[in-house]
């Protein structure tokens, strides 16, 4: 008597039969074997006793990359987090760069958006449960992990990574990660002491030396009444472009075989060995051009100043505290084809500065005597033999913004500016936007200027890099 392997029928049959049996609420063997018995006593083909599941109820199908239009697909968990609603404008952000969505919710999440929402964005089902007989009939969490091209965690909640990071698997969010052969991009979410706990700090470093992406957090507000910190989720905008980044990487990586210099974050000039002066920047913007560059394909050194930021990856990064300390950092990672200075330097620092702190005992105010801290960006641009072939500066402006860059590029002898302006109500400083103009020397002597439209810094840094890389083009044409 011949036998019958079930596992190695063609797919498109195995896929029918489950679906038949699911809807008969059999097993798929029992199913074959009624229907062959059918067949055999000349009957034809016997409807399901129960309504076939619709395709939207049944589990998941691959539905990506759609061989024709190559859109590709994502698997979007969303945790238990009150950043949850913000997870509902990212499937509108995701399907405007065209992809297909698939949401998946933990049970705390739906205490915070409803499966129905997240299904109606979406237009496809939600999934929520992994004993659901209408999806796991045929290890459907085993088809969420693989039927995609990516799966985004967001909001990536202290706990769920933290399965992850320990490999659990007690719920569908848990076993599709646990099962996924698929890169993941987390964005995590959190209040900033769960975020600092070395609990968490342990599990994400784990979770990134695994290979997981990761996107924010950003600084900001929380939504318990006034605590501030890191921990707010990424914006969806962010996370939409780190996905696409993901999925569709550069083909082509114009900044290959650069080296490009780039300075971030604040200075901090001390006062005495406790004590310091320093400003508001966050670095978030050159942290950001340096990730850009280096997705461009460019060898990236980063100068940084004292930050609350996770290195970029694939990025030198050199840490320092002072201006005079990062002017050393920057003539030492010389040469480069392209430097961009994105720090906001202290312009002085204390000429007598305390070797031990400074104690009111001693009686009166201290007698803080300033002394002008060297200007990096106007040292590198006036090298006579190692001047960077392309020098762009910053102008931080709180007022006549462009008289004021054009005035800065002029003196500091830079090739291009990126102007932007810091007033407080614009929330530049700390935040995830910047309205910059990019004022470029022309060959003629003129000065251009693009005013781009308000953008995450993320788009600002993307931007940046893509003027740079047409620059660089032309210019070797
Ligand atoms: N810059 C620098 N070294 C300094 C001061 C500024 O490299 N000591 C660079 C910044 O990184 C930026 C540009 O110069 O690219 C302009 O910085 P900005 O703070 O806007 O201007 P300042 O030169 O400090 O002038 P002002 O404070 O008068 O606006």
């Amino acid at each position: 008597m011949a036998s019958l392997t079930i596992r190695k029928l063609d797919e498109a049959i195995k896929a029918e039969l489950r679906l038949r049996a699911a809807g008969n609420g059999r097993s798929v063997e029992e199913e074959v074997r009624i229907i062959l018995g059918e067949l055999i006593q000349g009957r034809p083909e016997a409807a399901p006793s129960s309504p076939r599941l619709p395709p939207s109820a049944a589990a998941p199908t691959r539905n990506s990359p759609d061989p024709v239009s190559g859109i590709p697909s994502v698997t979007l968990i969303i945790g238990g987090g009150i950043a949850a609603y913000k997870a509902l404008d990212l499937i509108r952000r995701l399907k405007e760069r065209h992809m297909h969505v698939r949401c998946v919710l933990t049970s705390a999440a739906q205490q915070f958006v409803t499966p129905l929402a997240a299904g109606a964005l979406s237009h496809e089902r939600c999934y929520t449960n992994l004993f659901d007989p209408g999806s796991e009939f045929d290890a459907g969490h085993i088809r969420l992990a693989r039927d995609c091209d990516l799966i985004v965690v967001a909001p990536a909640t202290a706990d769920l990574m933290a399965k992850m990071a320990q490999g659990h698997a007690d719920d569908l969010a848990s076993a599709i990660l646990l099962a996924a052969d698929k890169p993941i991009l987390l964005a995590p979410a959190m209040n900033p002491l769960m975020w600092n706990n070395p609990a968490t700090r342990r599990n994400v470093a784990q979770l990134v030396r695994d290979g997981i992406a990761t996107i924010g957090p950003n600084a900001g507000e929380m939504a318990e009444a006034g605590e501030a910190g890191v921990g707010r989720m990424a914006e969806p905008t962010e996370i939409a472009i780190a996905a696409e980044r993901i999925l569709r990487p550069p083909q082509v990586q114009p900044l290959k075989g650069k080296h490009v210099l780039i300075t971030a974050g604040p200075t901090h000039e001390p006062i005495d060995p406790v004590r310091y002066i320093a400003n508001r920047s966050s670095g978030k913007q050159g942290f950001a051009i340096a990730a850009a560059a280096h997705a461009a394909g460019a060898e990236v050194t980063l100068v940084s100043g004292p930050v609350d930021l996770d290195d970029p990856a694939g990025v030198m990064v050199k840490h320092v505290e002072s201006a005079r300390e990062m002017l050393a950092q920057v003539e030492a990672a010389l040469p480069a084809d392209i430097a961009i200075f994105a720090a906001a330097v202290a312009d002085w620092r204390v000429k007598n500065a305390g070797s031990q702190k400074l104690k009111k005992s001693a009686g009166g105010l201290p007698q803080l005597e300033m002394i002008e801290n060297p200007d990096i960006l106007a040292t590198i641009s006036r090298l006579p033999f190692r001047r960077p072939p392309l020098v762009i500066g910053f102008a931080a402006e709180t007022e006549h913004l462009i008289d004021n860059a054009k005035i800065k590029l002029t003196r500091k002898r830079c090739d291009w500016i990126v102007a932007n302006d810091v007033s407080p109500a614009t929330g530049v400083m700390g935040g995830d936007r910047n309205t910059v103009h990019l004022l470029t020397r022309e060959a003629d002597g003129t000065v251009a200027i693009d005013s781009w439209p308000v953008m995450t810094k993320d788009e600002v840094a993307a931007t940046l890099v893509g003027r740079i890389a047409s620059h660089v083009k032309d210019a070797s044409a």
